[in-house]
């Protein structure tokens, strides 16, 4: 673990690692469904490409996360989604690296909150939160509801940003807020 963990570098994403990065994602998900929403949303108005960032070991992309832009009641928001780590190369603290790497770089972009749809304990270790409580809803209903989540990046956020999360135009799916 140690070995694989301290040849790591985070790093914004380039063009030319786009297809390593889609096949991360195939492979992470076993099937195509993440890849092509990370295309479709890399070519939409909430892509910030600074916050495509990839875990690269040795020259490899084992690793990618990407945070898109959303609203939450007005409220500047870096929306999680997706997360993938080649299976090989998982639970050596690459996916963390990441979720952290991404949220710093929201930070220095004037974010105020980071919502991901995911799984509570998971998230849970970055600080994120169960986001209804706060009046802050996902596009569609979710399943259970402590898997829509909330961190607050500027103090005060999480109160000014209730009602409806506006997002990307090829995230209002319902199927997608179905996991
Ligand atoms: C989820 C994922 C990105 C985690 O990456 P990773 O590099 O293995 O994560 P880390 O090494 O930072 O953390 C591993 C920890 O997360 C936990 N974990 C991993 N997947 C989890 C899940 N689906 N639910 C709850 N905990 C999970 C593990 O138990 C592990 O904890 P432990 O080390 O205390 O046992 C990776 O497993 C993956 O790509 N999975 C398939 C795609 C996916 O489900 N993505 C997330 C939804 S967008």
């Amino acid at each position: 673990m140690g070995g694989i963990a301290s040849s790591i570098v985070i790093r914004t994403a380039t063009p030319a690692d786009t297809e390593a990065l889609l096949g991360v994602e195939r492979e992470a998900f076993g099937g195509s469904s993440e890849a092509e929403l990370v295309v479709a949303l890399m070519s939409s108005s909430v892509f910030i490409p600074e916050l495509s960032m990839v875990a690269e070991s040795e020259g490899l992309i084992v690793g990618h996360v990407l945070f898109t832009r959303a609203y939450a009641g007005g409220v500047p928001a870096a929306l999680l989604a997706p997360l993938a780590v080649t299976p090989a190369y998982q639970r050596c603290g690459i996916g963390g690296e990441l979720v952290c790497a991404g949220l710093g770089t929201a930070l220095a972009g004037g974010f105020q909150l980071s919502l991901v749809l995911g799984h509570p304990e998971y998230y849970g270790r970055f600080g994120y939160e169960p986001a209804e409580p706060y009046g802050i809803l996902p596009p569609y209903p979710v399943t259970p509801a402590e898997a829509w989540m909330v961190l607050e990046m500027d103090m005060g956020a999480r109160e000014r940003a209730g009602g409806t999360v506006q997002v990307a135009d090829e995230l209002m799916l319902p199927e997608m807020w179905r996991k």
